[in-house]
Parts: C-alpha cells; structure tokens; sequence
C-alpha cells in the first residue's frame, strides 16, 4: 500500500468514497478547507488506485485524526489498519505527544480497528453527532506516542 499526498485532483474519489461510507459524510467544501489549511490529507493506494484516505490535524503536540476511510468493497483487508499505522508513525515523526479522535459511538469497526491499535477511551461527548434518530454519543479516545 502506499501514502501519498491528496490534492484537489483526488476530491471527486474522495468523495466517491466518503459518500458511500458515511451516514454523516465531509463535503467537498470540507476536504479543500482541510487541504488548505495544510492538514495532512493522505490516499491510500493499491495497484494504481485509490482504496482509501485519511485527515489528521497536528497541533503543536497533539495530533488529531479528522477522518479516515476504506472504499467499501475493499474493507476488512488490512488496510485500515495499515492506513492508521501510517499516521501514527508520521505524527511520531512530527514529535507529536498522543494522537486523539472523535468517533461515534455506534460504531463499531472503526472503534475495534482503534482499540486493535492502541487506542483507549479518553472521554464521552453526550448527543455530540446528529443521527437520523436524534443525536448520538462520541467517543473520544487517545493514544500516547
Ligand atoms: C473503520 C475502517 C477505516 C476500517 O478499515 P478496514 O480496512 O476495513 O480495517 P482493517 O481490515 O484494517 O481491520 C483492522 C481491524 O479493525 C477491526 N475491524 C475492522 N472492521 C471491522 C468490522 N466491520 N467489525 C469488527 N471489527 C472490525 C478488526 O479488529 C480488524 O482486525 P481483524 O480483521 O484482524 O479482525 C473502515 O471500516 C471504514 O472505512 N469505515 C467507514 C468510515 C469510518 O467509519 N471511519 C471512521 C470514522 S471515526
């Protein structure tokens, strides 16, 4: 797999992607702010094509994970798992402190593959997402570098 810098050329995949992922997903307005305000925007490539990407914030010593996402059809092959470990490893090497996240409390791959990576549960925001019933829970959780 390799990581690669996302540009505005990649946004229509991109989003391809996060559409189909997400119940909630980014808009295009949100992927170029991120571009723009110099986040680390990464795609995740195998055999020439895009199967995923991933948005990190780094604060001077906290690094923030925004967004992260697998094509569908090409979950549960190791990628995510590899996608995350990447990150890790380029906010250690920015001398970040711990990595955080947010991510909604029903869900349930994404919390296994940070749990499966070192990640704990650091704290709980009530009602913090919309869902189509209502609001749901974050989970906030951290890991230390
Ligand atoms: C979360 C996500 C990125 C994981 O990517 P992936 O490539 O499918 O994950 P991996 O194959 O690397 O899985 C790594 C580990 O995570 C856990 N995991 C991943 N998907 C899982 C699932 N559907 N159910 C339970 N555990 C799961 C497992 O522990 C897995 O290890 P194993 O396969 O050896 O059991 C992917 O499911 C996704 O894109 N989801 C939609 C977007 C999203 O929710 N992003 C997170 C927002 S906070």
């Amino acid at each position: 797999m390799l990581l690669r810098d996302m540009t505005e050329a990649d946004l229509d995949a991109v989003l391809r992607i996060e559409r189909e992922v997400h119940a909630h997903p980014w808009t295009l307005g949100n992927f170029s702010d991120a571009l723009r305000s110099g986040y680390q925007c990464k795609v995740a490539e195998l055999e020439g094509e895009m199967r995923g990407y991933a948005v990190m914030m780094l604060a001077v010593d906290e690094a923030e994970l925004l967004d992260i996402a697998i094509d569908a059809t090409q979950q549960r092959q190791g990628m995510g798992r590899k996608l995350l470990e990447s990150l890790l490893s380029l906010a250690r090497h920015g001398n970040m402190r711990r990595m955080v996240l947010e991510v909604r409390a029903s869900n349930q791959a994404a919390i296994a593959l940070y749990r499966a990576s070192g990640f704990e549960q650091i704290g709980l925001r009530r009602d913090y997402y919309p869902a189509v019933n209502g609001r749901e829970d974050a989970l906030l959780m951290g890991k230390v570098l």
